[in-house]
């Protein structure tokens, strides 16, 4: 805009030069003023050659009609003393300028008030250190005092001068200058030129008048920063129409914090936003301060960007001479403009910490810097990215941070552990991120996390049926469509089972879990069935046996026996009972045993099964000796013989039954199981070693004999061959 301007200037001055302009009578709306005369053909004729206005147009090249004036009046000047006094000499009453340039002025003249009709001062290139109390010079419209020695302009220094329009200032090496020293109600300057000056500050009160203006320089001062001392508000109910505001050249590097300046609205700046702010030629600081003011007024920037908006970064380095445009101008780049956190803001020393505006956001990287914990601390802000991926922090412990915390990043690390605490602290729509970690087992506050949201991964766990809840976990928040961000594996008895494809039914009486129980079960089952049918098929051989080791050796002696042996056999078979009787019931005899014999000692008178009963039990012992006819239907009296027999030794432990295989059956021919269980058991004496054992064998087996008087006897009588069993076995011999 402004190089359009000069280069009117030039035209308009050629044209007023050859006085072929045509000025006409401008009253601003803003000032109370009548004097003012614009160039109307460059202001209105061709609306085109401008951007802005005619009120612009004029604020800027309006001349008051006294320079027209032949009339108006040059005063004299006079040194009076040495050191720059001088007064003034001439006439009061009419419109007058003072012009004195290259002088030895050290302040304006003493006198000067007394010419209230002064409207021009122009005293360049002298010696001036103040500018003195003015505020008599009620019509003063031009001051120009460049390349003098002022240093500060006070708030009331312009303040009575309602119809200064231009201001001049250049070269004095100005420090200060206070609020509202230009700009203020009072006031409607409409060029100020403040440029090469040593002002190190700039009041926002004295950058934006509330009155339109054409153009404030301020350009190479040693501005720092623009301050608010006063509380300037910007009135939103006023239209700020602006002008132009030049601050090249300065030493600003950092943006401007508007908070800072009062305005905790940016979108207020809009009420500016038809100013000029040229801010070339500074170090800018490309950071996160810069954000906002882009973000917002991008849109309006893109628009109205021009030459003097050229604002290039210095810092950082990697963008010196990035223009701040690139940061909005063909793609969003913003989140670069970031602060780095040092330190003293609380960084972990290891880590890398940023604010970034753009994504509203303070990140703390600490990706791969070998952290072996979390960080005790992280910087304050509200939205923060934590970033501690690739380091070996073993536990997930509670921090202070976590509940200020959007993004929690904890991937490839060797987690194990994580306390509840800091479960319960993260909140549930984080973004959390545990993939890659060695976990075996999720607290169960994980239930108000999204599996969508947190990362988990694919985690393995060994799951019991305390964790059903995962389950419900998984189901409730449809975790099948995030598999790939967080799948939870259970190990449940021998294998790998995603979350996904379980359900509550399996969960805890798992199916394989089942099956095995179930094998092993029946294993047992089996196992003691089969026990139990094999003691059952061989509970007569047990039987047996048990009695054979046990209570063979037993020397109880029961009154009521009155035989030594019972000798039960098929006394149908002749040879049989003559080898009975001539053999082994003699031997027996000769040993002192009592023997009973059915057919030989029964009584026939008595009813026989009851009889044999009797006598059986009255005998110690038995010998049965199997034939192949002992127990057929055939032989009905040895086989209730048998019957007896059996019952009796199965219900006196002492009693011994001696089985002689006559006719050496197999089990297999024996159909009877107990006199089978008795050959297979191999307590049977083989016949067929008779003539050397047989006997004996028997007599080892029968054990001693009862000791009656009549055994005695026996026992006195078995050396002295004239003896009652001698005899009988002499009858039996028959
Ligand atoms: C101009 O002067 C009139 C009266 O003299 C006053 O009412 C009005 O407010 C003034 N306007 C401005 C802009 O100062
Ligand atoms: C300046 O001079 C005027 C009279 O011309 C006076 O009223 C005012 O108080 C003076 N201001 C200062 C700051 O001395
Ligand atoms: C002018 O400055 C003085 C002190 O320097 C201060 O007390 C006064 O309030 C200021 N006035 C305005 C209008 O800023
Ligand atoms: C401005 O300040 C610098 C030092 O900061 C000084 O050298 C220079 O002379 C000052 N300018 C004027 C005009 O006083
Ligand atoms: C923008 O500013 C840089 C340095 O501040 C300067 O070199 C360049 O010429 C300027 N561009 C325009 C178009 O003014
Ligand atoms: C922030 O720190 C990084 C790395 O130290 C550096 O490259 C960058 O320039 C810094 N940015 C700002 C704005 O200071
Ligand atoms: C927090 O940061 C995330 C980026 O990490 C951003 O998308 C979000 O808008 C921020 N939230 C707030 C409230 O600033
Ligand atoms: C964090 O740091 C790592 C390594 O220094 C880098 O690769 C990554 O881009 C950084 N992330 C962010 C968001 O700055
Ligand atoms: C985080 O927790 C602390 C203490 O537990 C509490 O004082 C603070 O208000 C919490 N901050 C947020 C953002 O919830
Ligand atoms: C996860 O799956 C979704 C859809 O199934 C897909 O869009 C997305 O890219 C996948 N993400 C990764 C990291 O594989």
């Amino acid at each position: 805009m402004f190089n359009h301007v000069f280069s009117l200037l030039f035209i308009a001055q050629c044209i007023q030069n050859a006085k072929s302009e045509t000025w006409e009578k401008w009253i601003p709306p803003f000032i109370n003023r009548t004097d003012l005369l614009c160039p109307s053909d460059h202001c209105t004729r061709d609306p085109t050659l401008y951007v802005t206005t005619k009120n612009d147009c004029c604020t800027c090249w309006a001349e008051p009609s006294w320079k027209f004036d032949p009339l108006t009046y040059d005063l004299v000047l006079e040194y009076t003393r040495r050191g720059g006094t001088a007064q003034i000499i001439g006439d009061t009453t009419v419109n007058s300028k003072l012009v004195h340039n290259n002088g030895f002025l050290s302040h304006l003249p003493t006198n000067v008030c007394s010419f209230v009709n002064i409207v021009e001062i122009e005293v360049t290139y002298n010696r001036i250190l103040s500018i003195g109390n003015i505020s008599c010079l009620h019509i003063l419209d031009t001051l120009d005092l460049s390349h003098n020695s002022i240093d500060s302009i006070g708030n009331s220094t312009f303040k009575y001068l309602p119809l200064l329009r231009v201001l001049r200032l250049t070269h004095n090496g100005i420090t200060t200058m206070e609020p509202y020293a230009l700009a203020g109600t009072t006031m409607s300057i409409f060029l100020a030129d403040l440029s090469f000056n040593n002002m190190t500050e700039i009041d926002l009160s004295n950058l934006i008048p509330e009155n339109r203006f054409c153009r404030y320089d301020f350009s190479s001062n040693k501005i720092v920063e623009i301050v608010n001392e006063q509380n300037f508000q910007i009135d939103v109910d006023k239209i700020y129409h602006g002008g132009f505001v030049n601050l090249d050249s300065n030493d600003i590097t950092q943006w401007f914090d508007f908070r800072d300046l009062g305005i905790d609205d940016i979108n207020i700046l809009g009420k500016v936003m038809q100013f000029g702010f040229s801010l070339q030629n500074m170090k800018w600081t490309c950071d996160c301060r810069m954000e906002p003011f882009l973000e917002l007024s991008q849109d309006v920037l893109k628009r109205i960007w021009r030459d003097y908006y050229n604002v290039t970064c210095w810092d950082p380095p990697e963008y010196r001479g990035v223009s701040i445009t690139d940061f909005f101008m063909g793609g969003d780049k913003l989140d670069l403009l970031v602060c780095n956190k040092s330190s003293a803001d609380k960084c972990p020393k290891e880590c890398y910490c940023f604010y970034q505006p753009k994504n509203r956001r303070t990140v703390v990287n600490c990706t791969g810097v070998g952290l072996l914990e979390l960080p005790k601390y992280v910087p304050e802000g509200d939205n923060l990215t934590l970033l501690f991926d690739e380091n070996d922090i073993e536990f997930l412990e509670y921090r202070e941070y976590f509940n200020r915390s959007s993004v929690i990043s904890l991937s490839k690390n060797k987690l194990h552990t994580i306390s509840s605490h800091a479960i319960e602290s993260i909140d549930s729509n984080a973004v959390f991120d545990l993939s890659d970690n060695n976990m075996y087992e999720l607290p169960r506050d994980f239930q108000t996390f999204d599996p969508c949201i947190t990362k988990l991964g694919k985690i393995k766990i060994s799951c019991g049926c305390g964790d059903h809840w995962l389950i419900d976990w998984v189901k409730n928040k449809r975790a099948e469509q995030c598999k790939n961000t967080t799948e939870i594996i259970c190990f449940i008895g021998n294998r790998y089972v995603s979350t996904i494809d379980l359900d509550l039914g399996n969960f805890c009486n798992n199916d394989s879990n089942l099956t095995f129980l179930n094998i092993l079960f029946g294993i047992i089952i089996a196992l003691l069935l089969g026990l139990f049918g094999v003691l059952y098929t061989f509970r007569y051989e047990l039987f047996i046996l048990k009695r054979r080791f046990m209570n063979q050796k037993s020397t109880k002696i029961c009154p009521l026996l009155k035989y030594d042996v019972f000798i039960s056999f098929d006394d149908n078979d002749t040879e049989l009972r003559f080898w009975v009787m001539k053999r082994l019931a003699s031997y027996l005899e000769g040993a002192c045993y009592k023997t009973f014999i059915p057919c030989r000692d029964g009584q026939f008178a008595d009813i026989r099964e009851e009889a044999l009963i009797n006598n059986i039990n009255i005998c110690k012992n038995y010998i049965v000796i199997l034939s192949d006819k002992y127990h057929t239907e055939d032989t009905f009296w040895t086989t209730v013989e048998w019957k007896y027999i059996w019952h009796s030794f199965k219900q006196n432990k002492e009693r011994q039954i001696i089985i002689i295989n006559y006719h050496q059956l197999d089990p297999s021919e024996v159909r009877e199981e107990k006199l089978k269980a008795f050959i297979r058991v191999g307590t049977d004496v083989d016949f067929s070693n008779r003539k050397h054992h047989l006997f004996k064998e028997i007599h080892d087996r029968l054990g001693s004999a009862i000791l009656t008087n009549n055994g005695l006897k026996c026992a006195n009588t078995k050396f002295i061959p004239k003896s009652l069993h001698s005899q009988d076995m002499f009858m039996l011999d028959i």
